[in-house]
């Protein structure tokens, strides 16, 4: 029998405990060995609770019993997460973590900590919910050089956007519907903002290039600003704004965004609708890939926590080796970043917007009147802000076509 400790019994931590004990079985003849939680860690207590009686407040009740193999980090935010998982692996417990934020600050330190433990550091749920993507880019994409990710990487804000376009839903409406769903984080600015799919090609980034690359650094914009007539104006052309991630090797450096993008019919992200995520990454000898399905929720989520537990009991003894340095990747300037934009200015200053602009397209809104709008070629981010300050842009929203 091999126990497991909880630490965080909110949405995802019950999930975890909940996908154990109903997947037991199943569990055991993968992981070659009973599998059961001894302990869970909140705060909180949970009178009537299935694993009431499991609760501790004590995180040393944890670490300190040497029956307990596997800790489950499911609390979020840094601190004290950060303090628990290097005691948990500095008292030669194998972590599973689900926790974005901690992931992305200090997954290189924690992975170096295991890997000097013969133990391991294990956060397949902290980007893209239940879709497996760590593990491919550890272990079946390594022959390869990653020459672009690009993915719809938070369920929430994907969840807003359908329901906003598609259902016609106020943007309050549908953060209410992704709250009540499980879906949003505690803060869920973090979700409109692009704090969280920020965090996520940050990870997926840094172990794309085996080096960290800072959230920081990552120029990240949210969908505050997307208005009900942008979403007119994206279907006039066919296309829907998704929230895409994205990072790409070029002439030698990485450059990396958060930000809203109208992706059309013809791109793989546009069927990627409500909680869904997808992460579409182009290798240089293997061409194109995609992963996809549920970003966010309860199970989905807690069945991938659940599967770095079998995992880390199958390589109980041996570490997975996994590359990523603390040395950082400095991110090429966002500035000379090439993007293609679709553009609304009050239809006074058409001929000023024709003068400035490489003009692809003129985008005609039968809905909307006072307003030219239009989509311009391929220009650096840079070119953009320099001809877009001339004009009182009313939005722009970068597209993928
Ligand atoms: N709030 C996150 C999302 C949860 O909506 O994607 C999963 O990381």
């Amino acid at each position: 029998m091999i126990y497991v400790g909880i630490v965080g019994y909110g949405t995802i931590g019950s999930g975890v405990y909940e996908v154990l004990g109903t997947n037991k079985d199943y569990i055991a003849k993968r992981a070659g060995e009973e599998v059961a939680v001894k302990y869970i860690c909140d705060l909180r207590d949970f009178p009537g609770d299935p694993a009431e009686k499991l609760i501790t407040h004590d995180f040393n009740d944890i670490v300190n019993d040497p029956e307990v193999k596997v800790v489950v980090e499911t609390m979020g935010g840094l601190h004290p997460a950060y303090e628990f998982v290097k005691k948990a692996l500095e008292s030669g417990k194998s972590v599973c973590s689900s926790n974005k934020e901690l992931v992305a600050e200090y997954g290189a330190e924690l992975l170096a900590l295991a890997k000097s433990k013969n133990l391991n550091f294990l956060f397949e749920a902290s980007v893209g919910g239940g879709i497996p993507i760590i593990r491919p880019l550890n272990q079946a994409l390594t022959s390869d050089e990653i020459v672009e990710i690009r993915g719809i990487l938070n369920g929430t804000t994907n969840y807003i956007l359908t329901k906003m376009s598609k259902e016609g839903e106020s943007f309050e409406e549908a953060l209410k519907g992704a709250q009540d769903l499980g879906y949003a984080e505690r803060n869920p600015e973090a979700d409109v903002e692009g704090f969280d799919p920020c965090r996520k090609i940050a990870i997926l980034t840094s172990l794309a290039y085996g080096k960290q690359v800072d959230f920081e650094d990552i120029h990240t914009e949210g969908i505050t600003k997307i208005s009900k007539e942008d979403i007119i104006y994206a279907g006039a052309m066919n296309a829907a704004i998704k929230l895409l991630g994205s990072s790409r090797l070029e002439n030698g450096s990485v450059y990396a965004q958060v930000s809203p993008i109208m992706v059309d019919t013809d791109h793989p992200l546009y069927g990627v609708n409500d909680v869904y995520n997808a992460i579409f990454l182009r290798g240089e000898s293997l061409g194109e890939v995609m992963f996809y399905g549920k970003g966010a929720g309860k199970l989905p989520t807690a069945s991938a926590v659940a599967a770095d537990v079998v995992d880390a009991i199958k390589h109980k003894g041996t570490n997975i080796i996994t590359i990523w340095d603390k040395e950082k990747i400095k991110l090429g300037d966002f500035g000379e970043m090439t993007n293609t934009f679709f553009v609304r200015v009050p239809a006074g200053e058409k001929e000023k917007a024709r003068e400035l602009f490489d003009i692809r397209r003129e985008i005609n809104a039968p809905a909307i009147d006072g307003e030219f709008a239009f989509l311009t070629s391929a220009m650096k981010e840079k070119d953009f802000e320099e001809k877009a300050a001339k004009l009182n842009v009313i939005s722009r929203i970068r597209t993928a076509f």
